[in-house]
């Protein structure tokens, strides 16, 4: 693997097989009650220009749980916040910290700091790209469907981060990837435009939300506003009521579909709460493998 996990384009089918298998047996002992300290005496910094809850504290636990400490930076109180350049930050953080995560606004941000940093650097979530969290939802298909390998994944709502995650998976994985969006708010074009020249197995944008869950083996949802676009929040909900996982939805998806949500949800918008919360829904396993997943990556980066 390379040294920073930026995107899981950069990623190849060993890498995706190395982090999967690593995270399948570092879940194993740890349900086993097995300690393993591989980062015994390491630590990693965690900057954060964004809220969380699932991405701080499975990093946390897992730097812990792997030996290692995690410390949480919020950067409004750190220099950073008060203008200190991202290179000067890389550089210098390089020599106290073993590992770096951010979660931020521009990925090129993350790109900057990975570029000055002779650390690794961990993306956890910007505008563009939320990579973890594609990679723990692909270990937890394969956990319920025995593999990704040829499944219909169906995506409606928001070319978000996610959105942009997921396409960039199928461009290097073997599964096929619908996407529902709503006029005006498709995926970014660029990672579109490669994504449908490299698919394995196709990317189709659609505009009917039914259209596209037709035989899907996963559904998936997001928020229809985004960390940052908090203001856009009440035109969304119109603009967006049609992309909704409901009842009627999964009634055109494959009758062992699985439903799944990155979370935050809310529930009455992208998703309503009986689907959710009902017997096809794997959120919270989808929210647990976060924590094996991440371990696998501390792992292979620190
Ligand atoms: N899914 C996810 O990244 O959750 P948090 O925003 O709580 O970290
Ligand atoms: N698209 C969401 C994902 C949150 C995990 C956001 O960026 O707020």
């Amino acid at each position: 693997m390379k040294k920073d996990l930026l995107s899981v384009y950069e990623l190849d089918l060993d890498d995706f097989d190395k982090i999967f298998d690593d995270a399948r047996r570092l879940k194993k002992d740890f349900k086993e009650g097995k300690l393993h300290a591989p980062l015994k005496g390491k630590t990693l910094g965690m900057i954060f220009d964004k809220s969380s809850t699932r991405t701080r504290i499975s990093f946390e636990v897992g730097m812990y749980q792997l030996g290692g400490i995690a410390l949480f930076l919020n950067s409004r109180d750190t220099q950073i916040g008060r203008g200190e350049s991202i290179a000067d930050s890389a550089r210098m953080m390089s020599r106290y910290l073993n590992g770096i995560m951010i979660r931020t606004y521009a990925q090129e941000s993350v790109e900057e700091f990975a570029r000055a940093a002779s650390i690794p650097v961990v993306n956890g979530l910007t505008d563009l790209l939320h990579p973890c969290q594609i990679l723990s939802d692909l270990f937890t298909i394969a956990e319920k469907k025995g593999s990704y390998k040829g499944l219909k994944v169906t995506y409606i709502g928001d070319g978000n981060n996610i959105a942009n995650t997921w396409i960039e998976a199928a461009a290097r994985l073997p599964f096929e990837l619908a996407l529902a969006c709503p006029e005006g708010y498709d995926p970014d074009e660029a990672i579109m435009a490669r994504g449908k020249k490299e698919s394995p197995e196709g990317i189709v944008l659609y505009r009917d939300p039914f259209e596209a869950a037709k035989n899907a083996d996963i559904l998936y949802t997001d928020v229809w506003a985004s960390m940052g676009q908090e203001s856009e929040q009440e035109e969304r909900k119109k603009i967006f009521k049609n992309y909704q996982i409901n009842r009627k939805v999964l009634k055109e998806a494959k009758k062992d579909v699985l439903v799944m949500h990155c979370l935050p949800a809310h529930r009455g918008e992208e998703i309503t709460a009986d689907v959710i919360d009902g017997p096809h829904s794997v959120v919270i396993d989808e929210a647990e493998n976060r924590l094996h997943v991440q371990k696998a990556i501390l792992k292979i980066l620190l």
